[in-house]
């Protein structure tokens, strides 16, 4: 195992925005009454005017504020790992390298844009926040993020992971946030993000002193975490590498993989792999069209692929992964050819997520655990054909909180029809 650090100056001082480089635009979203294009007003009453802007920036670089910048390099810039180890366990003539998001102070890569977004949300005078959460992740990060700002927070989490895990809602409630189930207003009902996402959204509107923040999907979400693609591309310089073949990362809404390959979308020949669960296929299933964010049909309609705002997807343990729709600009890469989607069912990501925790000691998020199966799957196939070739990707989390899954698996308690 080696790793790349870069020194904590060299943190990227810009976001890269992938809208410059889509083969074509994106469709504007829809108004959910009227389904007209909306316009930032529309917007106003959810999102800050600095992230409303961000939504639709067209200019290709845009500038972190320093108050943000303090608080990533708590963590930032993350380590680069080189896989040696694994990648002698498999035989492979391949080069494996992951980005380790795992070390932020929520163990996972969502606190790259809560910090932003609590920060551009205080800055227009807001004092308090909603959000959903699937498997805690992202509920836990925008709690971190509140807690940097003085910003109170009420996170809707999705029931099947408030009963799971409730390790994640301990950590939401020490950053002092405040958790309840979500949907609310069903108790029998194991939730999904959609469900949850109306909660949160019918909360902010309710109340002046609340904004509603997201933690995947949207373009501004996707903009902050470009750093990791960004640190990744110097770091594999560092290593003597000049591009990656390949680069995985796996696909809820699709902001962890938008971090690390949209840097890489402008270098022709760069493969870009989204890694989905079969139990919830948006990309490799999903039908192209304009879907509402959430299940009670709130939000805007966004030009994505979807599995329908009202499928609910089995309880698989990957909660973050659990999401009927995806981000428009995710899903307008894939349909216009320049990114791939595979999905595998839960029982396969474990089997490498516990392969890799042998050979490499990490403990993967359930989710991250997805794209460790496609970068084994990409090495093994290098093996056949002897190719040299460099693998990238994303470590979006660890799997500390969420070892009851592993235990599902270590037990033959996982259940694979669910995917
Ligand atoms: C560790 C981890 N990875 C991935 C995801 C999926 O979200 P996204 O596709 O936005 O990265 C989540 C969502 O909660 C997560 O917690």
């Amino acid at each position: 195992m080696t790793r790349w650090f870069l020194p904590q100056d060299t943190i990227p001082s810009a976001w890269f925005n992938i809208t410059p480089h889509l083969p074509k635009p994106i469709d504007p979203p829809l108004h959910p009454a009227t389904r007209q294009p909306i316009g930032p007003d529309d917007l106003a009453p959810l999102f800050p005017m600095a992230l409303i802007g961000q939504e639709v920036a067209t200019e290709p670089w845009i500038d972190i504020p320093g108050e943000v910048l303090d608080i990533l390099r708590l963590w930032r810039p993350t380590p680069l790992v080189r896989a040696t180890r694994l990648e002698q366990a498999l035989g492979t003539p391949a080069r494996i390298y992951y980005k380790d998001e795992s070390v932020s102070p929520a163990g996972s890569h969502k606190p790259n844009t809560a910090v932003a977004q609590a920060f551009y949300n205080k800055r227009e005078g807001i004092s308090r926040l909603s959000t959903e959460t699937g498997a805690g992740q992202w509920g836990t990060a925008l709690a971190f993020a509140c807690a940097q700002f003085d910003l109170d927070l009420k996170v809707y989490m999705v029931r099947a992971s408030y009963d799971q895990k409730p390790y994640r809602r301990v950590a939401i409630e020490t950053w002092g946030g405040e958790v309840v189930p979500s949907p609310v207003d069903e108790p029998d009902h194991p939730g999904s993000l959609g469900s949850a996402i109306s909660d949160a959204v019918r909360d902010c509107v309710a109340r002046e002193d609340t904004h509603y923040a997201l933690g995947s999907v949207l373009n501004h979400v996707l903009l902050h975490q470009t750093v990791i693609g960004l640190e990744a591309k110097e770091q594999l310089e560092l290593a003597g590498e000049r591009l990656p073949d390949v680069v995985i990362a796996p696909c809820g809404g699709g902001s962890n993989l938008g971090g690390l390959a949209f840097p890489f979308v402008p270098d022709a020949g760069v493969r870009l792999l989204a890694v989905e669960p079969v139990s919830c296929p948006t990309l490799t299933q999903g039908r192209f069209e304009y879907d509402f964010g959430d299940t009670a049909g709130f939000t805007p309609l966004l030009p994505m692929y979807t599995l329908g705002h009202d499928f609910v997807p089995p309880s698989i343990h990957a909660g973050g992964l659990r999401y009927h729709g995806d981000s428009p600009q995710v899903s307008a890469l894939v349909r216009d050819g320049r990114m791939e989607a595979v999905a595998y069912p839960q029982g396969k990501v474990f089997d490498a997520a516990v392969q890799f925790a042998r050979v490499e000691g990490k403990i993967a998020a359930p989710e991250a655990a997805h794209a460790v199966r496609a970068a084994i799957d990409e090495a093994l196939a290098a093996k056949e054909t002897g190719e040299e070739k460099v693998i990238l990707f994303n470590y979006c989390g660890h799997g500390f909180l969420d070892l009851s899954a592993y235990d599902d698996y270590l037990h033959g308690r996982l259940l694979d029809e669910q995917g």
